[in-house]
């Protein structure tokens, strides 16, 4: 699974130590930016990440801002794209199991290290349902 990875300035911290535990593991992550931790706009860097995984060059994104918010409102403006705010280990089973989602979304500023890291491996650990839940996602991007 290819894994890509964007912050703006509020998600650079941690977008970092991510980096450095996926390392770790061998998993590898495409770095998106930003590579700095001066301030930058979020809708540039949510804009990269849906571009990119809709142009199937990954098959999941970590998208990081201050809160989450400004990040998931931006990528999901995008059809194809279901960007899932992981706010709980519960979140993250049901983001995987009914949403499928394509992108993970945390927040540098509100959530600990440890935390998205339980929910990143929670997503990767957890099938998509399908069935119904199919219906659903295909309905999203109706109309
Ligand atoms: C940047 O200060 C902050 O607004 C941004 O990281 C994000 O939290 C927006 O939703």
């Amino acid at each position: 699974m290819n894994i890509a990875i964007a912050s703006d300035h509020g998600g650079f911290e941690l977008k970092e130590k991510l980096k450095q535990y996926f390392q770790t593991k061998s998993i590898p992550l495409q770095d998106l930016g930003t590579n700095t931790p001066d301030s930058v706009d979020y809708p540039d860097f949510a804009k990269k990440m849906a571009h990119y995984i809709l142009d199937g060059k990954a098959d999941l994104g970590i998208l990081i801002c201050g809160t989450g918010i400004g990040a998931s409102i931006t990528a999901n403006r995008f059809k194809g794209i279901r960007a899932a705010l992981l706010y709980s280990t519960y979140s993250a089973q049901m983001a995987k199991k009914h949403n499928n989602a394509n992108i993970l979304v945390f927040g540098g500023r509100t959530m600990s290290f440890e935390d998205v890291i339980n929910r990143i491996e929670t997503f990767l650990n957890t099938s998509f349902e399908g069935g119904r839940h199919t219906n659903r996602i295909n309905k999203i991007d109706e109309d």
